[in-house]
């Protein structure tokens, strides 16, 4: 099973504020339908609380270590590992690790694909992606659009492999 992350970050990183997006971009949020719909999905409590309801067609992963969470929508685990082994074992070719801030710092390590979403502009945010080096990684696609109606800032889609 591969294991990916995908995320949209500013310049410096930044990825959240005040437990939402710190930005509108209707393009974005077509392409991460598109990209997870049918998968495995999974994620922090924090961004399942944000994004409750949004992600019809997904199968939802939960990370949280409140027993008593429990989601009619969702399947919890208490660790990232136990949350990898439920889509492994469900027979997931892709996981999507889609945040957020404390789940990508635990799950960057582990991840061979990463769509990233380079915002290009600086936000207000206080929450960020881990430091990771570039370098490491191989850019396999960029796909650039323009500030409209729909997109806030302009952005670029971009796929890394490793
Ligand atoms: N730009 C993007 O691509 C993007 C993507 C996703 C989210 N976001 C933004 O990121 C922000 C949320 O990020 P966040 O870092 O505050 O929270 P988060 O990572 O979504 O969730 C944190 C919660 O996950 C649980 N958790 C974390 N590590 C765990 C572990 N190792 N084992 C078990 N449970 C674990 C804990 O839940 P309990 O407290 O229940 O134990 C913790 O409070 C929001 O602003 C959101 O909009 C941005």
């Amino acid at each position: 099973m591969r294991i990916s992350l995908v995320v949209a970050m500013d310049r410096r990183g930044g990825i959240g504020l005040r437990g939402g997006m710190p930005w509108h971009l209707g393009d974005d949020l077509r392409h991460f339908r598109r990209l997870t719909m049918g998968h495995h999905v999974l994620m922090g409590r924090v961004t399942y609380e944000a994004t409750a309801g949004k992600l019809p067609g997904r199968q939802l992963i939960v990370l949280s270590r409140d027993p008593d969470f429990q989601p009619a929508d969702a399947q919890v685990a208490g660790s990232l590992d136990a949350g990898i082994r439920l889509a492994a074992a469900a027979g997931e070719e892709e996981l999507f690790i889609i945040g957020g801030g404390q789940i990508f710092a635990a799950a960057l390590p582990l991840a061979a694909r990463l769509y990233l979403t380079r915002v290009h502009a600086e936000v207000e945010a206080d929450t960020f992606f881990p430091a990771f080096d570039e370098q490491e990684w191989r850019l396999v696609s960029q796909q650039d659009f323009a500030a409209s109606e729909r997109n806030d800032f302009d952005f670029s889609l971009m796929v890394f492999e490793r």
